[in-house]
């Protein structure tokens, strides 16, 4: 997992590369210092000697001077080194993500995502960024205080040193808990982010139940869960220190009585013992911080998993590595014996669906029925677990996903706008539209004149102050972009059920010149817009049950049939 870290800063190796050149001045210059408190007590508190004295206060500043300069320069290009490591590891999990099937996202509420995206990759910045800073600046640190209490006096070092490995199994031990609890936090920061995502974006239905309480209630719950996690972290990280500490109390306590020992019987001089001392309490300090660095790092690596985690899920719809380009089809569109499921239970049963160009599909039927389902097969948002989709008479599985898409326009429910102008967002499955094309969508879509008494025109930003659009306005927004698309085969999932009479007769409008010179699948709650469908399929739970026209359908006297009296029944009780 750390290699996979360390390779994503690869790139930005030269900063690495200074960074470490200037850790290694940092370290040096601690060496240095526990090394010249020797000679330095020697020449002025034994030799009496002015002259180094006077230098001492300059050579102080001189070498603090130069030890900030490294430390800047370590600090600086090390973290930069790490944070643009981790913006490319930011893009790469979006870009992951992105590159999913549906599926993923269903089984993944979008909060969530976003915590992944967002807090998981903040904790492992912690990683590349800061603790690798640590890891260099203290591990030369430390190597160089080494280096002197080991000159100063070998076996007094030996000692100091064999209290470090002793450190070595609490601190893993702690590390491997930090690192779990980690985890655990940031799945509940997950939980906090998908609350805050369905409440903000469900706002109104929360007020309008008036559950604010209820939401409320359930946030500080989460919250709490998650104070419970960093709190046991916090815990952990808090002991480490004292810990190790307690425990290299054994060797500082053992080096002073032997070494005090040695001074007294002359075996060594004062100032070396001091030099020695110096270099030994330096040298627990980065090794403090080193242990306290690799908990840091154990709970980024925490975080790094989840993130690694969307990085290497595979979509499950991929093109073949033999897939071609499909190109523009004329619009047959055939279902083959089509069965599906989600999980485990079969949505889709053996269905068989023929669609010819041109042709208006209509699909009715209960909700749950399949309708949706059946529509998502032949954009290829799931494939059929038997039978095939194909498109003019060939399995759409043999071509690039993408090229599918490009055949299909697809309206439903969901007006999606994005935060952009109204221009770009019909323009959103073209770019590269002029302005022309989309004003001429726009027409078609019976939008154009609403768009112009908005006040930027086609400039105006969806996200704008005062720019309300209803309803049936975000729903011919969407129609411009569908017939900007131009695409060959049409998909109408409920594009209209949401909407008002009046409304809905404009889109449909829209809706007919849509449709035009297009293989049109149409999922409608109101008989009165498919009566005029070439062909009518009822759907009822996974199955096709009746096939057949408008007339056909009332003549058999089934299900449609049903259907159509109870709404006609609905829209004389409506007319009176
Ligand atoms: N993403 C999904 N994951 C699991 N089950 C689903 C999903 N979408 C729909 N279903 C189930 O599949 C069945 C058909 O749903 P759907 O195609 O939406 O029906 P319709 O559009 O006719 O109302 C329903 O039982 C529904 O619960
Ligand atoms: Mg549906």
């Amino acid at each position: 997992m750390f290699t996979r870290i360390i390779a994503y800063s690869r790139p930005y190796w030269w900063r690495i590369f200074l960074a470490a050149a200037a850790s290694i001045g940092v370290g040096s210059m601690d060496g240095a210092f526990a090394y010249l408190v020797e000679p330095i007590l020697k020449k002025i508190f034994a030799g009496k000697d002015m002259f180094i004295f006077t230098l001492l206060p300059f050579g102080i500043i001189f070498l603090f001077l130069l030890r900030g300069v490294c430390r800047y320069t370590n600090d600086y290009f090390m973290r930069t080194a790490g944070q643009l490591a981790v913006q490319d590891v930011r893009n790469e999990i979006y870009k992951r993500n992105m590159g999913l099937s549906l599926g993923f996202f269903n089984r993944n509420p979008a909060g969530a995502l976003m915590s992944r995206v967002l807090n998981d990759v903040s904790m492992m910045q912690e990683a590349v960024g800061n603790i690798i800073t640590g890891l260099f600046r203290d591990g030369f640190s430390a190597v160089s205080l080494l280096a002197v209490i080991f000159y100063r006096n070998w076996k007094l070092a030996l000692i100091t040193f064999v209290v470090i490995p002793l450190t070595v199994y609490p601190a893993q031990k702690i590390g491997r808990r930090i690192k779990r609890l980690a985890k655990h936090g940031q799945e509940k920061m997950g939980e906090i982010a998908s609350i805050l995502q369905e409440t903000f974006s469900g706002i109104k239905v929360v007020k309008a139940f008036g559950l604010e309480e209820r939401e409320i209630a359930k946030f500080f719950d989460r919250n709490r869960d998650f104070y419970f996690f960093t709190r046991k972290n916090i815990k952990y990280e808090a002991l480490s220190a004292p810990i190790m500490e307690i425990i290299t109390s054994f060797g500082v306590a053992a080096v002073i009585w032997i070494g005090g020992n040695d001074v007294m019987h002359g075996r060594m001089s004062a100032s070396e013992f001091f030099s020695f001392v110096t270099g030994m309490v330096l040298v627990y300090t980065p090794i403090k911080r080193l242990i306290n660095s690799y908990n840091a790092m154990q709970r980024s690596m925490g975080a790094a998993e989840r993130v690694f985690e969307i990085i290497d899920e595979k979509p499950e719809i991929v093109d073949r590595p033999d897939a071609a380009e499909l190109e523009r089809v004329g619009g047959n569109v055939t279902l083959q014996d089509v069965s599906f499921r989600y999980n485990d239970e079969y949505v889709l049963r053996n269905v068989n669906l023929e669609a010819r160009r041109g042709e208006v599909v209509a699909l009715v039927g209960p909700s749950g029925g399949g309708k949706t389902t059946l529509v998502s097969l032949i954009s290829r948002f799931y494939e059929p677990n038997e039978g095939a989709v194909l498109m003019d008479g060939k399995d759409i599985r043999q071509f690039k996903l993408k090229s599918v898409l490009k055949q299909i326009a697809l309206v439903d429910q969901e007006t999606i706008l994005f935060n952009d102008t109204l221009a770009n967002n019909i323009r959103y499955g073209m770019p590269e539209a002029t302005d022309a094309q989309v004003e001429a969508a726009a027409r078609a879509a019976f939008a154009h004149d609403f768009i112009m008494t908005m006040p930027m025109g086609y400039e105006t930003g969806i996200g704008d102050r005062g720019v309300r659009l209803s309803g049936g306005q975000r729903q011919r927004i969407c129609i411009a972009r569908a017939i900007l698309k131009d695409a060959p085969i049409l998909i109408l999932d409920e594009a209209t059920s949401a909407l008002d009479t009046e409304s809905e007769q404009m889109v449909q409008k829209a809706l007919n010149n849509l449709m035009a010179n297009r293989t049109t699948f149409v999922i409608a709650h109101r008989l009165s817009t498919i009566l005029h469908a070439d062909k009518i399929a009822v759907l009822e739970k996974g199955e096709i049950v009746e096939t057949g026209n408008h007339e056909t359908l009332l003549a058999h006297g089934g299900i449609y049939a049903r259907l159509h009296d109870m709404q006609f029944q609905d829209s004389q009780k409506g007319d009176e």
